[in-house]
């Protein structure tokens, strides 16, 4: 017997031991290098076809912060492994294996190919068809605003219109030092803007078309500073967009939300400026600049999705994705710390700090409106989250991150794919 003949007979014996392969179609479907497959569990898959005419799979919501994998780009990263880059932050992934040097992991499923016909194992129904969208809502944008210095919401909105990311820097700061020492001291009305604006010389990224250089170079730390970078622009948007979008927000009881609500996010607001700041000096004094490369704004879908919605902007902005932010910064220090880049980890290490406090700020105003209202906060979480975000949510996680922001695993374990649950830490 030849060596396909008994793999042959291998791979059949398999079959029908696990039953659970299922046949995604005929080979010379899959001709482009990534194909995304539609599950009936929400947990869709991304098949790769690579050079060497083999196929590989896993899930194609990446699992840091739902980048769309069947996007990216193959990658060598110079091991003779091949790697699925993520096309929002550059996160590798390992076709064998799912695992990322951020510490990561990614479920990865086993792909046999019999006769020309492509097998995945999965216990899910698997479709190239996508799940119809239902309801698209479009939003009018505000017209630019009239400030009123004396309104915080006003100035939200300015900074939510400012394109040039170093003013929006420092309008927030000195928006947040006028907050704090009580110049401004109403609240007020406004209506933000759908999305906020960015500079037009800003290249909104073309998924998957970045080569960022080897794992360690130097082009791949600016890379991911950069991106790092992007995320915190976005942050300081977010944070101003939760106060402007939400000013008027009454409980059920006609109470307005507290004073302290609007300190808490005007202090995230503060902090993310400062980070973004930072990071964009770092990204200099490593010969590069912000701009330098393309971004993405993938982030925003999360803002429009929950724009309706209090309780569901805080479980998705602030407690899944910024919670992902803690789950990914201890790997992502190792990987500056191990290229001796200790300006960076001084960096990266001040960023951690305040997201943990992050996290805790939308713990605290979840819990918060649900003791208001008398609903179970675990409860509430879990079904917003379900309705909400795409997929599961993935292990491993910075579980003392986590805690030290008072998120403890009642709040994310039961998030997680049964199958996943072997492997939270
Ligand atoms: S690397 Fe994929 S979403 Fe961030
Ligand atoms: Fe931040
Ligand atoms: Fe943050």
């Amino acid at each position: 017997m030849d060596h396909f003949e008994k793999d042959l007979v291998d791979a059949l014996k398999d079959i029908v031991k696990a039953g659970n392969w299922q046949c995604v179609g005929d080979k010379s479907k899959f001709k482009s290098p990534c194909t995304k497959l539609y599950s009936d569990d929400g947990e869709h898959i991304v098949l790769v076809h690579t050079e060497d005419d083999t196929f590989w799979a896993m899930d194609s919501s990446c699992p840091h912060e739902g980048g769309p994998l069947e996007q990216g780009d193959i990658e060598d990263l110079g091991n003779g492994k091949l790697a699925l880059i993520c096309p929002w932050h550059y996160f590798d992934f390992s076709l064998e294996t799912g695992s990322s040097s951020t510490g990561l992991q990614n479920q990865v499923y086993d792909v046999r190919v019999l006769d020309d016909k492509v097998f995945i194992n999965t216990q899910c129904m698997l479709s190239l068809c996508p799940i119809p969208v239902t309801s698209i809502i479009t939003h009018q944008d505000s017209l630019p605003v009239e400030i009123n210095e004396n309104m915080l919401c006003t100035w939200a909105t300015k900074i939510l219109q400012t394109p040039d990311p170093q003013e929006k820097v420092s309008l927030t700061k000195m928006v947040q030092e006028k907050w704090n020492s009580w110049e401004i001291t109403e609240i007020g009305e406004s209506s933000p803007p759908s999305q906020p604006s960015r500079r037009d010389n800003l290249t909104v990224l073309e998924p998957g078309k970045i080569k960022r250089g080897k794992g360690g170079t130097l082009a791949s730390r600016i890379a991911l500073l950069h991106s790092l970078a992007n995320i915190e622009q976005w942050a300081i948007d977010l944070s101003w967009d939760i106060i402007a979008r939400f000013s008027t927000f009454t409980l059920s009881t006609g109470e307005p939300l507290p004073r302290q609500f609007f300190d808490d996010f005007v202090k995230v607001a503060g902090d993310e400026a400062k980070h973004y700041q930072l990071l964009e000096q770092r990204i200099m004094e490593l010969g590069s600049f912000f701009g330098a490369l393309p971004v993405h704004n993938g982030l925003w879908q999360s803002a429009t999705d929950t724009s309706h919605d209090l309780l569901a902007r805080l479980a998705i902005v602030h407690m899944v994705h910024e919670a992902r932010g803690l789950d990914v910064y201890p790997q992502t220090l190792s990987r500056f710390a191990a290229h001796g880049d200790s300006s960076s980890v001084k960096v990266l290490e001040v960023i951690y700090t305040d997201e943990i406090t992050h996290v805790a700020a939308g713990l605290r105003w979840f819990t918060y409106i649900c003791s208001k209202e008398g609903c179970d906060s675990l409860k509430t979480f879990h079904d917003l989250v379900k309705l909400h975000f795409k997929g599961f949510l993935k292990p491993p996680f910075n579980i003392e991150g986590r805690k030290t922001a008072g998120m403890t695993e009642e709040w994310y374990v039961p998030l997680v794919k049964p199958s996943n649950l072997q492997k939270t830490s």
